[in-house]
């Protein structure tokens, strides 16, 4: 379960990039996160399959990164945060670390698309990066049986075409929390 103390970070991560938006900053100085209902979701279903090798790529300042090192912390396991900008990745380690939670989590600062077929195998992965990568990086992953991925802004960026391919091969729903998550399931062998 999230502690109250990530729950009011998660909130205050939210707060912000609600800000952002009324501002209507240039999309370049923009947070964008997780919403904090997905941020739940990802946690709850971390924890209730028991996965411990997590991976998120696209870390940005750390809304998901909260939600999936708090999950590390419960099913004993590590999560791999990718983030190709390094302020931004700055922030979510300074964050986790406030939180006790960098103990949970290896940073690294890069191109997912350089560093993802290298890292094993994966019981959990949240992908939350460019849209137009989804579906390279998805065929990067390895994935244990039983392992499940998340992909974000399903719903408000009309993702059909990485939908079709994550259907294509997995057993794979949409759900309508947030900005609509597609939720795939690799069968346990
Ligand atoms: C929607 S934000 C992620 C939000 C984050 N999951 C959260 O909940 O706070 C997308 C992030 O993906 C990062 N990104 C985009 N392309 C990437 C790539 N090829 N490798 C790693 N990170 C990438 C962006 O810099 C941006 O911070």
């Amino acid at each position: 379960v999230l502690r109250d103390d990530e729950r009011e970070a998660i909130a205050g991560i939210w707060a912000r990039k609600l800000r952002q938006d009324a501002e209507q900053l240039p999309q370049a100085e923009r947070h964008r996160n997780l919403e904090p209902d997905s941020a739940e979701f990802i946690h709850a279903v971390v924890v209730a399959l028991g996965a411990t090798r997590l991976l998120e790529v696209g870390g940005s300042s750390g809304l998901s990164t909260i939600a999936l090192a708090a999950a590390a912390r419960q099913t004993g396991g590590r999560l791999t945060s990718i983030e190709i900008e390094a302020a931004r990745q700055d922030e979510s380690r300074a964050r986790l670390r406030h939180l006790g939670l960098d103990a949970f989590v290896t940073f690294i600062n890069a191109d997912a698309g350089t560093v993802i077929a290298g890292l094993g195998e994966m019981d959990f992965v949240l992908i939350d990066c460019e849209k137009d990568d989804y579906r390279r990086f998805f065929d990067l992953l390895t994935l244990g049986p039983g392992s499940v991925v998340v992909a974000d802004n399903i719903l408000s960026h009309g993702l059909t075409d990485y939908v079709a391919h994550a259907r294509g091969q997995w057993p794979s729903v949409t759900l309508a929390i947030g900005k609509g998550l597609e939720m795939t399931c690799v069968p346990p062998r």
